[in-house]
């Protein structure tokens, strides 16, 4: 066993590994644990201190992996506990901890607990479940007993003919939802966190932590969502998170599991969370996780948000991304600790949501948006690629989609609904996840740009002769060193992680500015998220005092972080002029 290393889960910096998709060892084509291992020196160099691994556990992949039919094992395409071990003692050996990916909301419906579960009511496995009798229509006929819609498209209600009752899943039809109101179901889920826990990992990303308690009624039964839209299923997703007994199941396994492993790190997917959850969750006293990721502003860019879905685009307003940041930068500054992301395996990227991704501006724009990410108070996370400013894919034929969500979306949407075909496969490129999934460009060669040898599972980005870890690590100026750059500066200046943060210039549509505050000393991160140059009217108290940079994103302004410009370099904010996707990091004396 590999011992755990301490770590203050504020002042560090975790990267995400998409296991499919970083690097495959033995040529099938699906990225693999060895893979991990062999390719541990390109975060060593990066600098991160924590790797978050997606699910690795056996499973059907209906879902990629997070539709787990054995937790305790290891799936064939990824290696063997084994392999496992050796690439857990390698990160430890680079100082690198591990956060394993919790999947305890939903299991595999070929998981052994639901094969037994759906044979009868009296199996002893039923209750890990949750069953409901159909709801009966006018004339009598079966209906679901709620008219949830699934993240997957389709009723969260499925009929299972042995016992004659509905199971609910709220992703898709393969991934049933687990009874956390069931002790045995609870105490089976803090062994499993103990078997990897005592492996030597370093804590657990929790996905959907938030939704594991159900918003009964007192008579057993759930509540409609409400009607939005025409048509019998509505979006059921506000009904099932932040569920009466939540903070009771977390702090039962706090004290069960987390408080019995100290410096465990643990972070929780939680959509849907208000700041109120967010402190609650993440108290420092009395919250049970480390952090949250919060899901406010990725849902800034689509119409009517989280509730009617992802996929009716609408451009971001800058306003309303420094309003979302700012509420949850004020309410969890002291009481509760903020995830700063901008991508994951389940978002766009980055560079081509939020940036410019033509080849004028997508070094620029994919560093000022790090540089933004990495000027806030929490832990920042690095999506393998985001370090290279890998960019969205558009695929033409939806048949080279592989994301369960992006092949159900067309089928309801086109299939069912007669949307315009053009249209969806609009929202497919700019939101599909698949974006995030393509396969990790290692080099500027051939073949699959050195991650298979094989058939790559999902095309590689085409870009990937210009974009990979090769030409980015040969290049001072690229997406990779300056992500270095960031990393290190936060390691060596606590304000980055624990100053507070005041907006500056709210009503700006193009230049964001936050001031740091920290022990009497004073930050300013300033960036241009546009193609046009832009004056930046900083209040008079700001621009009278002497400042320096500290790291800027171009390389015609150099600073501090950069190590090839040694010395102060002194900037005046009483004239300054932000270059197009221009980011400065500036110490005011
Ligand atoms: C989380 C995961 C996502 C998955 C879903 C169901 O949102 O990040 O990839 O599809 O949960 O497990
Ligand atoms: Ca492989």
């Amino acid at each position: 066993m590999s011992r755990r290393l301490p770590i203050d889960f504020r002042t560090a910096v975790v990267y995400q590994i998409y296991p499919r998709s970083f690097c495959d060892s033995n040529g099938d084509g699906i990225g693999d644990l060895p893979g991990i291992t062999a390719r541990l020196d390109h975060l060593q160099a990066l600098g991160v201190n924590v790797v978050w691994l997606s699910p690795i556990y056996a499973s059907p992949q209906d879902d990629n992996g997070y539709d787990i039919s054995d937790y305790r094992a290891i799936a064939p395409e990824f290696g063997t506990l084994a392999d496992f071990d050796t690439m857990l003692a390698a990160m430890h050996q680079r100082g690198i901890r591990l956060m394993m990916d919790l999947v305890v909301n939903h299991s595999s419906d070929e998981h052994p607990w639901f094969q037994q579960a759906r044979s009868s009511r009296d199996n002893p496995f039923h209750d890990h479940y949750i069953w409901r009798e159909p709801r009966r229509g006018a004339d009598g006929e079966r209906q679901p007993p709620t008219n949830w819609e699934a993240a997957f498209n389709g009723s969260v209600w499925e009929w299972n003919e042995p016992t004659g009752e509905y199971y609910l899943h709220m992703f898709s039809r393969k991934q049933p939802d687990l009874n956390w109101e069931n002790p045995r179901l609870r105490g089976e889920v803090y062994d499993i966190m103990r078997f990897w826990l005592d492996r030597g990992v370093d804590g657990f990303r929790m996905d959907v932590i938030n939704m594991i308690s159900k918003p009964w009624r007192d008579d057993g039964s759930l509540p409609d969502a409400p009607v939005v839209r025409p048509g019998f299923l509505q979006p059921g997703f506000a009904q099932s998170c932040n569920g009466p007994r939540l903070h009771e199941f977390l702090a039962e396994m706090r004290r069960e599991v987390l408080d019995l492993y100290p410096g465990c790190i643990t972070v929780g997917e939680a959509p849907l969370a208000t700041v109120e959850e967010g402190r609650a969750l993440t108290h420092p006293d009395t919250g049970a996780l480390n952090m949250l990721f919060q899901f406010e502003h990725m849902d800034l860019d689509s119409v009517g948000g989280h509730v009617s879905g992802k996929w009716a685009l609408k451009p971001l307003n800058l306003r309303d991304m420094k309003r979302t940041m700012q509420r949850w930068q004020d309410a969890l500054d002291g009481q509760g600790w903020n995830s700063l992301y901008l991508s994951n395996h389940d978002q766009p990227r980055p560079v081509s949501r939020f940036g410019d991704d033509s080849p004028e501006h997508r070094v620029a724009s994919a560093k000022m948006l790090g540089t933004w990410l990495h000027g806030f108070q929490g832990t920042p996370y690095v999506y393998q690629g985001e370090e290279l400013g890998m960019r969205n894919v558009a695929f033409d034929r939806v048949e080279d989609y592989q994301d369960i969500e992006i092949r159900n979306y067309w089928r309801t949407a086109v299939l069912e609904r007669g949307e315009d075909p053009a249209t969806v496969l609009r929202s497919i490129h700019a939101k599909g996840r698949d974006n995030a999934r393509t396969p990790m460009p290692w080099q500027a060669e051939a073949p699959h740009a050195g991650f298979t040898c094989g058939t790559p599972w999902l095309p590689l980005n085409g870009d990937w002769p210009q974009v990979n870890a090769q030409t980015a690590l040969h290049d001072p100026d690229s997406v990779f060193h300056h992500y270095r750059r960031l990393i290190a500066l936060r390691q060596q200046h606590p304000i980055l992680a624990m100053g507070q943060t005041t907006l500056l210039l709210p009503e700006h549509t193009a230049i964001y500015a936050v001031l740091r505050e920290w022990q009497n000393q004073h930050w300013v991160i300033v960036t241009n998220w546009s193609s046009a140059v832009h004056e930046v009217p900083f209040p008079s108290e700001w621009t009278t005092r002497p400042a320096q940079l500290v790291l800027g994103n171009l390389s015609a302004r150099r600073g501090l972080g950069d190590e090839r410009h040694r010395g102060p370099t002194e900037i005046k904010l009483s004239d300054l002029q932000l270059q197009p996707w221009e980011g400065l990091i500036v110490s005011l004396g």
